[in-house]
């Protein structure tokens, strides 16, 4: 079996980068433009071939960049569109790749296409968003549906000047863009795609990308009673229209060869993810699945206790998302991590301090192991874990976190013993812990600006920072390295290969094969703290086993597991 066409975004392991919190050039407290170029060396050490940038377009910043209100500008923060051309520039001279954030399904209500839009009933960009009379119940007025905002509230919002509610799925200043409208469409595609295309990137990360095509806008059906709102991803997610709008979308995408993935929320049918990603369709090239990430959260993301996930839920899931590629046309991707998620280390082993870089190491070589393209978020080679406990919620800047902890203190009118739930739910699944200061090195502010961080940096930066770990090959970042580096030897089974589960019940270890024509190998992985004996699944106990790599230095392959121990093996 060969895969015939191999492209170049397949095999690509991709660097996600927050430009607020990566590296301050000029001691203003936030991450910009220059710090990325200044850091190009660190990034390529790491043996990453593609950089993603998340949103660096002018903003208001009320979702961190996600809310643009010029898609043509950079947040003057973070630079200028000059220095955008300097970084896709020296990028592109080293064989990097760039890809930015396409956040097409809304804008900022700053944009000049939403202050048009409100100005007037009759203005001629008025179709442009999406505005709805009111509905009268008992004379009471209400919002045209009963839909859930993923950020709380209702996802309308009252305009007093034109007497109508707008849509928006996330903040209200977040106004969703109206896809319908041809006109809108292209406007999109000039302003937010051909803008950076002629500029030279090499792709998109495509934002909410199913979100495009809204359907009828039915009330969703009454899953929590004590809310007037109501959940309703099934209904916003992968409307009517979604391949209609991606096929035309990847006409212009397609001129210039740009790579795509795309965030593909609340979508469990994989029929639906496959006619995506599938090659012949021509939509997108590949997306991110949420099955792992959402594994342990509550009917709200938050409400939740945290760790609330067997390890048997996780294979699944991870399975799940495997499967894409098998016998289809369609690719997939590997990710732990990114700006809406909390740490892998904190979540899925143990950020305790005799456990961390054994879990960070574990969670490489797991990753590592897996097929499809590898994305790793800013910090995640270091091994950054979630800040801690003791942080109070003055800490948290993230609307999706903050509003939460609103909706918890009006809900329960202040109970001390449901605000300390949601605390600690916070503490272990905001989105706020991807995004404090990259730990640079263990001087104030972790090396990461002159001055007082936008967010604290982390308080173990002694324990772990990148300009140490560049010099320790026994390091998270050392080993990241070194597995990178095994995963393009190995591509074949490690980057194509299919992937199965064996013992799928066993609470403490993950054990999955990997196979390539007559190619074969097997990782173990102890999801433990605890030392276990090696015991080699049933169904491979015939094949001889050659150890390939442990996460632990100075391991012979036959003896038991310590703690978070990982092992790939190549069987024959
Ligand atoms: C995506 C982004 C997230 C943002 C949301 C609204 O989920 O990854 O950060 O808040 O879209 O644009
Ligand atoms: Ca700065």
């Amino acid at each position: 079996m060969t895969i015939p066409d191999r492209k170049w975004w397949q095999s690509a392991t991709v660097y996600q980068i927050y430009p607020a919190s990566f590296k301050d050039s000029n001691g203003d407290g936030v991450g910009d433009l220059q710090g990325i170029i200044s850091e190009l060396d660190y990034i390529q050490s790491i043996g990453v071939d593609v950089i993603w940038i998340c949103p660096m377009y002018d903003s208001p910043q009320v979702d961190m960049g996600y809310d643009i209100s010029d898609y043509e500008k950079v947040y003057p923060p973070y630079g200028t569109v000059a220095d955008m051309e300097e970084l896709i520039q020296k990028c592109h001279e080293r064989g990097l790749r760039v890809l930015l954030d396409l956040v097409v399904n809304h804008t900022s209500d700053q944009h000049a296409w939403f202050q048009e839009s409100r100005s007037s009933k009759d203005n001629p960009k008025r179709d442009w968003y999406i505005w709805r009379p009111a509905r009268y119940v008992n004379g009471e007025r209400k919002p045209p549906n009963n839909w859930l905002g993923n950020f709380m509230g209702s996802v309308w919002e009252w305009d007093e000047h034109t007497q109508e509610y707008y849509l928006h799925l996330f903040c209200p200043e977040q106004p969703d863009l109206n896809w319908e409208n041809p006109e809108t469409r292209q406007a999109i595609y000039k302003s937010a795609m051909e803008f950076w295309l002629e500029r030279g990137v090499d792709g998109f990360r495509v934002d909410t990308v199913n979100m495009y095509s809204k359907g009828e806008m039915l009330d969703a059906p009454v899953t929590d009673p004590r809310s007037e709102w109501q959940f309703a991803g099934l209904q916003y997610c992968n409307g009517p229209r979604m391949h209609e709008f991606l096929s035309e979308m990847n006409q212009v995408l397609e001129k210039y060869d740009a790579m795509t993935v795309g965030e593909c929320p609340h979508t469990p049918d994989m029929s639906r993810v496959l006619k995506y990603v599938s090659a012949k369709e021509k939509q997108l090239n590949m997306v991110f699945q949420f099955d792992v990430v959402d594994i342990g959260q509550g009917p709200y993301k938050f409400q939740t206790t945290p760790k609330n996930y067997t390890l048997p839920q996780l294979k699944h899931a991870i399975h799940t998302t495997q499967s894409l590629h098998r016998g289809t046309d369609a690719w997939t991707t590997v990710f732990l991590e990114n700006h809406d998620q909390s740490r892998s280390i904190t979540r899925f082993t143990s950020d305790a301090p005799e456990h961390r870089v054994a879990g960070g190491k574990l969670l490489s070589l797991m990753m590592t192991a897996l097929s499809g393209t590898m994305f790793i978020y800013q910090g995640q080679e270091i091994g950054m874990v979630n800040f801690p406990l003791e942080w109070g919620m003055e800490e948290y800047k993230d609307v999706d976190s903050t509003n939460y902890y609103k909706m918890v203190a009006e809900r329960t009118h202040n109970d001390p013993v449901e605000l300390e739930a949601a605390h600690k739910s916070l503490q272990h699944l905001a989105r706020d812990h991807a995004r404090v200061p990259l730990s640079w090195d263990s001087t104030p502010n972790a090396g990461f600006s002159a001055s007082k961080p936008w967010m604290r940096s982390l308080p173990d930066t002694a324990a772990c920072n990148a300009r140490a770990q560049q010099k320790d090959p026994s390091s998270v970042l050392g080993f990241w390295k070194r597995m990178l580096a095994l995963r393009r030897q190995y591509a074949d089974l490690l980057i194509y290969g299919d992937f199965d589960v064996l013992e799928k019940e066993d609470p403490e270890v993950f054990y999955f094969t990997k196979t390539y024509g007559t190619k074969k190998a097997l990782a173990v992985l102890n999801f433990t703290d605890r030392e276990l004996a090696l015991r080699i699944p049933e169904e491979v106990r015939d094949q001889k086993a050659e150890l390939l790599v442990s996460s632990v230095d100075g391991r012979a392959g036959d003896e038991g597991l310590v703690a978070w121990e990982g092992r790939v093996y190549l069987l024959s």
